[in-house]
């Protein structure tokens, strides 16, 4: 039996998390029962939610356990199946957790249909970071042509692709990002037609004036916070705010505490949020067409690819210090082996 490697939460975050938070085991992997299959996790992605789940109690999801392993999702390669339409080399995708070689009920298994990307792209650009922007912005943001629309974290793994489909469905696109490295990715790589460097910035509000001189009619808020703030006194007549994610305030002691709101009232706008699991019937839809655009070369994508499951808790804190260009992931076993 090979040997399963873990991380296990050993205490809840204050702050950023990190290493500080987890305990490493091993165990020997589990032989899978009748309905089961036996994974080798190849890779694992990194999202800020996951700081909330390490919380006690209840928030959208149920908190870890102390001593449990990291809750995670990725994509792993069947190493051995008793169960039904899965077979030994097929890829699939699934909550497998912080750990090399989980054994799993199929039912939670969804196979990858590599006739639409390969197993990178799956963890990429047709994963749910991917799936998360492709709602946000059209249910949620109702995504019109030649709309002005402003993104924030443009260069991470949810805000790439938002800034991309808004790109590519003829709006006119604003990212926000931290630093000039990143800003270079969004303006030439993604093609976004203005960039702002927030950390570059005494007044962001200005600086999205600026940059958004017509104002903004659709807001893909991934930060929240004094960000969001600084938006909303941007909004156009009929604006819509997508409240993706509030990571500025994700390990803050205190939450923020927005102080716009009149603006938005003003403008006789919407905000909303949304979580993508509600999506879940419909993100084959989703995943067909970013396959389609990546096809065609007009949807690109940046991974963050850190090595090694050990890595998995700096990736975590390196979200919430800016420090990933793209989606990040870890690589835990290499996919062509
Ligand atoms: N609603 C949903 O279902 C759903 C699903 C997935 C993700 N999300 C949310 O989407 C957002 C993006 O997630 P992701 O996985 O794609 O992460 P990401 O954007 O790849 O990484 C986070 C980025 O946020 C920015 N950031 C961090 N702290 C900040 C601060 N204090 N002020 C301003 N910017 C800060 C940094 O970019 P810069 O260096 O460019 O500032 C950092 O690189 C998160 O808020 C996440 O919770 C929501």
């Amino acid at each position: 039996m090979p040997i399963n490697r873990r991380l296990l939460l050993a205490s809840r975050p204050e702050g950023i998390p990190g290493a500080q938070n987890f305990r490493a085991d091993t165990v020997e992997a589990r032989a899978p029962q009748a309905g089961e299959v036996m994974l080798e996790t190849v890779y694992l992605s990194i999202d800020p939610a996951m700081r909330s789940w390490m919380r006690e109690g209840t928030g959208y999801q149920q908190g870890i356990p102390l001593g449990a392993v990291m809750r995670g999702g990725g994509i792993a390669r069947v190493l051995e199946s008793r169960a039904e339409g899965f077979a030994a080399g097929d890829f699939v995708q699934a909550r497998l957790g912080w750990q090399t070689h989980p054994t799993l009920a199929a039912r939670y298994l969804q196979k990858l249909d590599l006739s639409l990307g390969t197993t990178e792209d799956w963890i990429g650009p047709l994963g749910l970071s991917a799936v998360t922007a492709y709602f946000g912005l059209r249910d949620i943001g109702g995504l019109r042509p030649a709309d002005r629309v402003l993104v924030s974290a443009a260069a991470g793994g949810v805000g790439q692709i938002a800034l991309q489909i808004a790109r590519i469905e003829g709006c006119r696109v604003t990212g926000i990002a931290g630093g000039p490295a990143k800003c270079a990715f969004v303006a030439n790589d993604l093609r976004a037609h203005a960039v702002i460097d927030h950390k570059a910035q005494a007044d962001l509000s200005a600086a999205i004036g600026r940059a958004c001189v017509e104002g903004i009619d659709l807001y893909f808020d991934n930060v929240g916070g004094a960000t969001l703030d600084a938006a909303l006194a941007h909004l156009r007549a009929g604006a819509r705010v997508v409240l993706c994610g509030r990571i500025s305030e994700a390990a803050a002691a205190e939450p923020y505490g927005v102080r716009n709101l009149g603006k938005l009232a003003a403008a006789h706008g919407r905000m909303q949020g949304f979580l993508v699991f509600n999506y879940h019937a419909r993100y084959e839809e989703a995943r067909i067409w970013l396959a389609a655009r990546l096809r065609d070369g007009s949807l690109t994508q940046r991974l963050h690819i850190l090595e090694d499951l050990k890595q998995a808790p700096i990736g975590l804190g390196m979200l919430f210090r800016g420090e990933n260009t793209g989606k990040l992931v870890v690589r835990v076993a290499d996919a062509s082996v």
